[in-house]
C-alpha cells in the first residue's frame, strides 16, 4: 500500500515476515503515528491478532499463517500453536483458513516460513484481482460508501471493498466515498487514512448518518468487506454492516460484498452458524481510556452482525463478481 512518510511515498505491506519475526504495522496507532509491533512468538503473534494490532479478515490470516512459522522457529508444539492462534478472534473465517493450511504443510515436512510468505503472497495478488473485477461497478462521477477497514490494513495489501475503490481510481474515475466511522474501535479512521494516501476523495459520516445520504439519493452504490461468508451467501461483517444492507435495499442501492475465496465457509449452510465474537464492553464505555458515560454503566459489545443474503446484490471475488444465485460456480473454481 502506499504510505506517504514525510512527503516520501513508500511501499509497504500491513504485516511481513523478517528475521524470524511477524512485523506489523500497529493499528491501534493509526493514524496519529506509524509504529511497528513486532512478534517473535506464538504468545505474542496471539495477542497481536486478539487485540486489533492487526486486523481484518485476510490480515488475521496472514498473520495466523506467519504465527505457525514462528511455532516451528521457536520449537513450540504445532497442535499447541494451531490453538492458541484459534483461540484469539472467533469470527472470521481467514483465520482457521490459514492456521489449518500451515499446520498441513508442517505436518507434510515443507517449510513454514516459505509456506507463510507464499500464503501472504498468493491473499495479496486474490486482493489485487478483486480490485480489477470490482472496478466496473464503481460508477465515475458517483459515490460510494463503506463500513469499517476492508483495505490494505485489513488485507495484507490492496484491501478487499476497498480494492475496487484503488483499481478505478488508477483508471481515472472520479469518484467520492462515505466512510463510515464505525463504532466503538473506529475502522473508520483507518480506511480514511488509507484514501487520503491514495488521494481518493471521501469524509468520514458519524455511524447513524448513512441512512440520511441515502435517502437523499447521495449514495450510488456501498461496498463492504465480510469476515465470515455461508454456503448461502449470508456474510459476517462489523457490526453496523446488517443496517447498511437493509437501508440500501429499502432505498433501491446496490449492496456488494467483496471477499477472497478465504473468507467462505463452505462447511456452514447459513448465517445462524457464525460464531460472533463479543468484546469487552469497555471498547464501548471509554475511548481511549477516557469515560464516556456514567460509572458503573455496563455496555453490550458484539463486534458482527451477519447480513442475510437477501440484501446483497453480488460478491466481488478473485474469480470474478456472482450473484447470490451463481455462488456455486464460484465455489467450483477452488472447491
Ligand atoms: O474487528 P475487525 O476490525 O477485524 O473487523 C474487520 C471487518 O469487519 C472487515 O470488514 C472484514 O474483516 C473484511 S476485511 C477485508
Amino acid at each position: 500500500m502506499k504510505i506517504i512518510i514525510d512527503g516520501e511515498i513508500k511501499d509497504m505491506p500491513a504485516l511481513w515476515f523478517q528475521d524470524d519475526r511477524i512485523r506489523f504495522i500497529d493499528q491501534r496507532k493509526l493514524p496519529y503515528s506509524l509504529e511497528f509491533f513486532d512478534a517473535i512468538t506464538v504468545e505474542e503473534a496471539a495477542y497481536a491478532i486478539r487485540n486489533m494490532v492487526v486486523r481484518g479478515a485476510p490480515a488475521i490470516g496472514a498473520a495466523g499463517a506467519y504465527g505457525m512459522a514462528l511455532a516451528s522457529i521457536t520449537g513450540m508444539d504445532i497442535n499447541e500453536a494451531h490453538q492458541m492462534l484459534g483461540a484469539t478472534r472467533p469470527t472470521a473465517h481467514d483465520l482457521f483458513y490459514a492456521i489449518d493450511r500451515l499446520r498441513d504443510i508442517i505436518v507434510k515436512g515443507e517449510d513454514p516460513i516459505t509456506a507463510s510468505e507464499e500464503y501472504a503472497r498468493d491473499i495479496i495478488e486474490r486482493c489485487r484481482k478483486i480490485g480489477e473485477n470490482g472496478a466496473h461497478l464503481i460508477p465515475d462521477g458517483g459515490n460510494v460508501l463503506t463500513h469499517c477497514n476492508a483495505g490494505a490494513l485489513a488485507t495484507v495489501d490492496h484491501g478487499t471493498a476497498l480494492a475496487p475503490m484503488r483499481a478505478a481510481h488508477n483508471q481515472g474515475k472520479d469518484f467520492f466515498v462515505y466512510v463510515d466511522e464505525t463504532r466503538p474501535r473506529i475502522q473508520g479512521r483507518l480506511t480514511a487514512w488509507e484514501l487520503t494516501q491514495e488521494n481518493i476523495p471521501h469524509r468520514i459520516i458519524p455511524d447513524n448518518a448513512a441512512g440520511y445520504f441515502m435517502k437523499k439519493g447521495d449514495v450510488d452504490i456501498v461496498i463492504t468487506g465480510a469476515d465470515r461468508i455461508t454456503r448461502n451467501g449470508d456474510a459476517a461483517n462489523k457490526i453496523g454492516t446488517y443496517e447498511k444492507a437493509v437501508l440500501a435495499k429499502e432505498n433501491g442501492i446496490p449492496f456488494y460484498i467483496a471477499a477472497p475465496a478465504s473468507t467462505f465457509d463452505l462447511k456452514l449452510p447459513h448465517g445462524d452458524g457464525i460464531e460472533i465474537e463479543f468484546r469487552d464492553e469497555k471498547e464501548v464505555t471509554e475511548f481511549q481510556g477516557y469515560p464516556l458515560f456514567g460509572s458503573g454503566e455496563k455496555a453490550l459489545n458484539p463486534a458482527f452482525d451477519v447480513t442475510p443474503v437477501e440484501y446483497i446484490k453480488g460478491f466481488i471475488t478473485e474469480y470474478g463478481v456472482f450473484a447470490p444465485e451463481n455462488l456455486e460456480d464460484f465455489f467450483s473454481k477452488f472447491e
